[in-house]
């Protein structure tokens, strides 16, 4: 039995579809009852809950640990599910970090440093997989429909991008196989872009003419609406939470923007490369999967 935490989030979501795809025997966590479909067994609880984890653990192989992100308890949750994996004995443990964890100006890399270096001393056999940016962020079939990118980015920021999909792949394939203990795998794919080159591939492959905006972090928390429309779902869901979102998580997301205005940020695609067996997903073949189906006027897609 293999256990993923997270189960119901963005990363949860496709990892969840990769095991299921693969036949994997899948014990998901969600502390929402929104739970996924697919895995075998679903449990209900709080991953901060020592006393609910050890219960999760029962019967466990393997464990894929995601942390939520800017979650003001988000090292101290790896830790505890790390405590239990071993308390149980688990064989590996699958941690997904960041693209560059050690970024010091980042509250987010800095708490997946930290369980990193729990998991390091664990003496768990591990795989820690850092995903850059996710593609997913760009919400394709919104962008075209109103015809903005906008980003709380310098729109001259570089990012590596990574398809969610493919660190899914990832994630299925090294979670039963003790030929990836002990390894880091930094995953990106070649394209390290703009947001201007994103809208600008966003509107030669839907036909429409897209305008990349620069919208400041308080205006995506302050405006109320308008859902969709940021281009990443992790803002979105933080501005339609905005009352409880802990300051953590806003002072978290002011570095996040500080940082990637000043350097961006950019990985290398060469592993990922070697893990899949094949070229990473590009962004062109992201945008064509996510284009919303066009309709002629005569109604025909
Ligand atoms: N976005 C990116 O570009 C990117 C890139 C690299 C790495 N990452 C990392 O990937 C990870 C996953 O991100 P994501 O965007 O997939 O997250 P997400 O969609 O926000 O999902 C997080 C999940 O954690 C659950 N959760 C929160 N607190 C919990 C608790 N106390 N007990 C149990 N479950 C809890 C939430 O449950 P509810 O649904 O019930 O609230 C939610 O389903 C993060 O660590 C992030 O930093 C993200």
């Amino acid at each position: 039995m293999i256990l993923l935490t997270s189960a119901n989030g963005k990363t949860g979501r496709h990892m969840m579809k990769a095991m299921v795809a693969k036949g994997l025997p899948l014990r998901a966590i969600c502390r929402s009852s929104a739970g996924p479909l697919g895995a075998q067994e679903v449990l209900y609880g709080d991953q901060l809950d020592k006393a609910f984890l050890g219960r999760a653990m029962e019967g466990v192989k393997a464990v894929i640990h995601i942390g939520p992100p800017m979650h003001p308890h988000e090292s101290a949750m790896g830790q505890f599910v790390i405590d239990a994996a071993r308390e149980n004995g688990i064989e590996h443990f699958v941690y997904i970090s960041v693209l560059h964890p050690q970024i010091e100006a980042l509250l987010n890399h800095q708490a997946k440093l930290r369980v990193e270096n729990a998991l390091i001393q664990s003496r768990l056999p591990f795989t820690i997989l850092q995903p850059t940016h996710y593609m997913q962020n760009i919400d394709v079939a919104s962008v075209v429909a109103s015809g903005v990118l906008t980003s709380p980015f310098a729109l001259s920021s570089r990012l590596s991008f990574v398809d969610m999909e493919d660190v899914a792949e990832v994630a299925a394939k090294v979670v039963l196989q003790p030929d990836h203990w002990f390894a880091t795998y930094p995953l990106c794919s070649e394209d390290c872009l703009t947001t201007h080159e994103v809208a600008e591939a966003i509107s030669t492959h839907s036909g429409r003419p897209i305008e990349a905006r620069y919208i400041s972090l308080e205006q995506i928390l302050d405006t109320p609406g308008t859902e969709g429309s940021v281009g990443d779902q992790t803002l979105d869901k933080l501005r339609r939470h905005r009352g409880e979102v802990p300051d953590y998580s806003i002072d978290a997301l002011r570095r996040l923007v500080a940082c990637y205005n000043s350097y961006g940020i950019r990985g290398n695609p060469n592993v990922l490369r070697w893990l899949l067996n094949r070229d990473p997903t590009n962004i062109t073949a992201f945008i064509r999967r996510h284009l919303p189906p066009f309709r002629s006027e005569d109604g025909q897609q």
